[in-house]
């Protein structure tokens, strides 16, 4: 099963191949911000991906449109395909 780590968080944990990124944060307790529950219409669950960009699911049309670029990606948009280490992005 792909590994997920959360390197300002320091911690790691196995999900399903498919889980979305924002889900396995809240099942690891690391706090990450999501006003529009996954919907992927606020843009605040953004993450920083360190290592395993192309261990994601393609972007998604929500994130194309906020010109969201590598390696920023919307965590509740993102499914985990493979070993990826990830940083939970500040908001400017
Ligand atoms: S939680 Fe709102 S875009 Fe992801």
């Amino acid at each position: 099963m792909p590994k997920l780590t959360f390197q300002d968080a320091g911690i790691s944990q196995e999900f399903e191949t498919g889980a979305r990124i924002l889900i396995c944060a809240n099942k690891m307790g690391v706090k990450v911000s999501q006003v529009c529950g996954g919907d992927g219409a606020c843009g605040t669950c953004r993450i920083e991906v360190v290592e395993g960009w192309s261990h994601l699911s393609p972007p998604t049309p929500d994130e194309t449109y906020k010109e969201l670029e590598e390696p920023y990606r919307l965590s509740c948009q993102t499914q985990l395909l493979g070993d990826a280490i990830v940083k939970v992005a500040k908001i400017e």
